[in-house]
């Protein structure tokens, strides 16, 4: 007795539900919407990849190449006094497993012969930690 109506029932929902779904899905995206939910989408992609670019390296790496420039690629171009090459994987490898917080302190406080802030005291930290950045990046 309860497998016929139960048929039933579902029969008379059915196709009252594929009627309805057309038109509340046409309602939903309709002209206006369509454009402005794009919009919507677009910008908060836009502002993702910007907001990631931002915080990423790229820039960083251009501030401290910068940096390297002016003030650590008198001795860390050549080598001097025992100074890890610019991209001498070699060179840089065992330094660079002692974590860049380490670098980031050995550069600013110096370390043996590497004087603190590369001797340009004038630089702030988070240059001095750009430089670190730089020269690790690109030396490993
Ligand atoms: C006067 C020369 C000189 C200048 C300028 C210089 N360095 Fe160095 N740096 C050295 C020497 C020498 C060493 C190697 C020290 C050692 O391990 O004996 C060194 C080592 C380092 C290390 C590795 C430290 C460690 O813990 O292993 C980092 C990082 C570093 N320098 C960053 C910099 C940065 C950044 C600048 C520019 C802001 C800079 N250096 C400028 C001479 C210099």
């Amino acid at each position: 007795m309860t497998t016929p109506c139960r048929t039933e029932k579902r029969g008379r929902l059915w196709p009252g539900l594929h009627r309805s779904a057309p038109p509340c899905f046409l309602f939903f995206f309709n002209r206006e919407s369509i454009p402005m939910k794009l919009a919507t989408i677009l910008s908060s992609l836009l502002l993702a990849v910007c907001a990631a670019g931002a915080a990423q390296a790229a820039p960083d790496l251009a501030k401290g190449e910068k940096i390297y420039k002016a003030t650590c690629l008198a001795c860390h171009g050549a080598g001097v006094m025992g100074a890890p090459k610019f991209g001498d994987k070699a060179a840089w490898k065992p330094r660079v497993g002692k974590g860049i917080p380490a670098l980031y302190k050995s550069a600013l406080d110096g370390f043996k012969m590497m004087p603190p802030r590369g001797g340009n005291a004038a630089l702030k930290d988070d240059e001095v930690k750009s430089a670190v950045d730089f020269m690790t990046t690109k030396s490993s």
